[in-house]
């Protein structure tokens, strides 16, 4: 084989529950993650050394170094392996972006996560994929997820994933902000706004025991969330869209608030921060209704562009295996 190309998914949550700080400086989640048609494409091949070329949106502030996540991710599943699982010294990673850089979608952890499937293929390793899920998941909290795609709920930092059930095809506009946000920052932001209210509870709007102040309650899976997922009525999903980090993502970027509004007055059936932020993601009633929704916010001009999705998408896929010429 000469290269391997892998399609990956970004993803939003449709509930983002987040427990108080670990000692090891990560949060307990309890979150729905939904993959979304919104794709990279990773290409592997053998190489002399260790490459990363990127293209596409948001190229420019993609680390090409050890810090970049697809080349973690590969020196991660060398050290599963042990050295002598690939021929050549080295491997080029080609990174095809349509996912933006620091937006919520996770499409670094997307990236790592086409990286170690189109790997395992490259190299005929043979890791299950429970097998490349345990290592995914010593690369970042959401690369587990990409593997697997769907709707799948996410529990510990967010590695620890099982497919939800869940029916029907969702229509979303995702809403795509100037700036970046860095996930640890909103993370920290949310740990100093619980601390200035007195702690939280997991999830908001729900009536719960109140917390003593600075404690947080351990975050639980929303159940009528997961009803309406097997209704596979939109109508019912998109009134529970949740997520704890966007007061932080709001605080760090209020105008955000504006893109959710309008969103909003559009007839959108949720409208929410993804993840981290500062990507917006609105339900919308069916494909016409998401182009209409999309065509508003564009006017609007509450944000740098838009796209139609739809979910939920599969997960990292191989798309291409060039073979050697004989
Ligand atoms: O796991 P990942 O590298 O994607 O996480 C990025 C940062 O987000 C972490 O360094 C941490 O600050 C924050 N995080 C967290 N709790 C999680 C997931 C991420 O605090 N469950």
């Amino acid at each position: 084989m000469t290269a391997v190309t892998a399609r990956v998914p970004a993803k939003v949550n449709l509930q983002l529950s987040v427990g108080p700080p670990r000692a090891d400086g990560y949060h307990d989640l309890v979150t729905v993650f939904h993959a979304v048609s919104l794709f990279d494409e990773v290409t592997v091949a053998p190489a002399e050394r260790d490459t990363v070329v990127v293209t596409g949106e948001g190229d420019g502030s993609v680390p090409l170094d050890g810090s970049n996540l697809a080349l973690r991710a590969v020196t991660a599943l060398v050290d599963t392996l042990g050295p002598g699982c690939r021929d050549a010294p080295g491997v080029s990673i080609e990174i095809k972006k349509r996912i933006p850089v620091a937006a919520g979608l996770a499409g670094g952890s997307a990236d790592a996560a086409a990286a170690l499937a189109a790997c395992n293929e490259l190299w005929g390793a043979g890791l299950s994929p429970q097998e490349l899920r345990d290592v995914a998941s010593q690369v970042g909290s959401d690369v587990a997820f990409a593997l697997l795609g769907g709707t799948a709920i996410g529990l510990g930092r967010g590695d620890q994933v099982t497919p939800a059930l869940a029916t029907g095809t969702y229509h979303w506009v995702l809403a795509f902000a100037a700036a970046e946000l860095s996930t640890a920052a909103v993370y920290a932001a949310c740990d100093r706004l619980r601390a200035s209210r007195g702690g939280r509870p997991g999830k908001p709007g729900e009536a719960r025991r109140p917390a003593r102040p600075g404690q947080v309650e351990p975050p639980q899976l929303d159940t009528a969330l997961m009803t309406a997922l097997r209704s596979g009525d939109p109508a019912e999903l998109g009134p529970l869209l949740t997520n704890d980090l966007q007061p932080a993502a709001l605080s760090l970027l209020p105008d955000l608030r504006r893109g959710l509004t309008a969103g909003r007055e559009h007839g959108a059936l949720g409208a929410v921060v993804s993840g981290s932020g500062p990507t917006c993601a609105f339900l919308a009633r069916d494909a016409r209704h998401a182009r209409d929704l999309a065509v508003a916010l564009a006017g609007a001009g509450v944000c740098r562009t838009v796209a139609t999705v739809v979910g939920p998408a599969p997960g990292a896929t191989i798309i291409g295996v060039a073979a050697e010429k004989s």
